[in-house]
């Protein structure tokens, strides 16, 4: 096993500071349209801030594998792009009215308009990815964004419903973790690298992903909204089980499982408050177990790229995993 250290959150900005700025003026620049409140919103969504960790992990990817191409730019914009276009939908479907710490765009905007924005942007990130003339570069993408839409579908017809893990991994790989699998691989796909080592960064993608999105759920239970930047407590608001929840129902007394079923079926904290569903998790230790799940996953990530040759991108990409569990937003 490699001996090589991991990178600190200042060597890896810095490894990245130059790229990261050139994706965020590419994104800038794809986001005119003729139409102003096209340009306006994504220009407010740019502005807003955001962590760019799947432009990160495309730049980590291709870094690793010595690429230079300008490639790397385009498609680092395009990841940002179609990650943009998922949290306009989103926020609709969820009726979130907080992103990035603002107003969320649909609060802004109203539905109408940003369903509209929202397809704009995917098929503008769409024409950009275009540009690179290479089909397996489209067929990722296009089997990425059938995936986080079957993912969306899929949830919609979950929500009030008690799910199992089975369900809920099922889930958060389709939304989330498949975008941070696709990102590593475009990182590969434009060095031209062979299958194996697009499908063991792959894999990295989709370990770290599902970590993510695990702690994004518990975030979701635990996080001030001030600090996370958007509505808290809104999974269980909004009918859905995630993973500490799902925990508490296998464990839980016959009182526990009823008072969570109630919040599911109500869509609200009318009748069972969240500092009592916070303490039924407590009490089974299911935020613990939630996290460890997401720690053991985010581990995997590491152990699975131990044998890339040693290069500051791959002290990056070791450093990336703890950086998710331990995030507050
Ligand atoms: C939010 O993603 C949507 C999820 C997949 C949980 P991020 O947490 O990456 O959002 P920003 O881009 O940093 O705001
Ligand atoms: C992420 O799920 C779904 C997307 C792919 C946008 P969430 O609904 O948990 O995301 P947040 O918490 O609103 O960012
Ligand atoms: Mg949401
Ligand atoms: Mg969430």
């Amino acid at each position: 096993m490699s001996t090589i250290s991991i990178a600190t959150a200042a060597e890896v900005f810095d490894l990245l500071r130059d790229d990261l700025a050139a994706i965020e003026q590419e994104f800038s620049r794809q986001s005119a349209s003729k139409v102003e409140v096209i340009t306006d919103i994504a220009q407010y969504l740019i502005a807003g801030g955001g962590k760019r960790i799947r432009p990160l992990l495309l730049l980590l990817s291709s870094k690793a594998l010595d690429c230079t191409s300008e490639s790397r730019i385009r498609l680092g914009a395009v990841v940002e792009m179609l990650h943009t276009a998922t949290l306009v939908h989103d926020d609709i479907i969820d009726e979130a009215d907080t992103r990035r710490g603002r107003p969320s765009s649909n609060t802004t905007w109203g539905n109408s308009k940003c369903v509209l924005a929202g397809d704009w942007l995917y098929m503008q990130s769409f024409s950009s990815a275009l540009e690179e003339r290479n089909f397996h570069v489209l067929e990722l993408l296009i089997s990425l964004t059938q995936q986080m839409v079957e993912g969306e579908l899929l949830q919609i017809e979950k929500l009030g419903h008690l799910i199992n893990e089975e369900e809920y991994f099922d889930l958060i790989f389709r939304k989330t973790a498949c975008l941070f699998k696709v990102s590593m691989q475009l990182g590969a796909a434009i060095t031209n690298a062979p299958d194996e080592v697009e499908s063991q960064l792959g894999e990295y993608g989709r370990n770290l992903g599902l970590a993510f999105q695990i702690v994004d759920d518990v975030l979701d239970l635990t996080a001030a909204e001030d600090v996370l930047g958007k509505p808290v407590a809104s999974d269980l608001r909004e009918g859905k089980a995630t993973l500490a929840v799902i925990h508490a129902l296998e464990r839980g007394t016959g009182a526990d499982r009823e008072a969570i079923r109630t919040v599911l079926a109500d869509r609200s904290f009318s009748r069972v408050s969240h500092p009592q569903i916070l303490e039924i998790l407590q009490r089974h230790g299911s935020i613990d177990y939630a996290m460890d799940t997401a720690c053991a996953y985010a581990e995997a990530a590491r152990l699975g790229i131990v044998d890339l040759p040693d290069s500051e991108a791959k002290r990056a990409l070791l450093w990336v995993p703890g950086f998710v569990t331990t995030r507050d937003r």
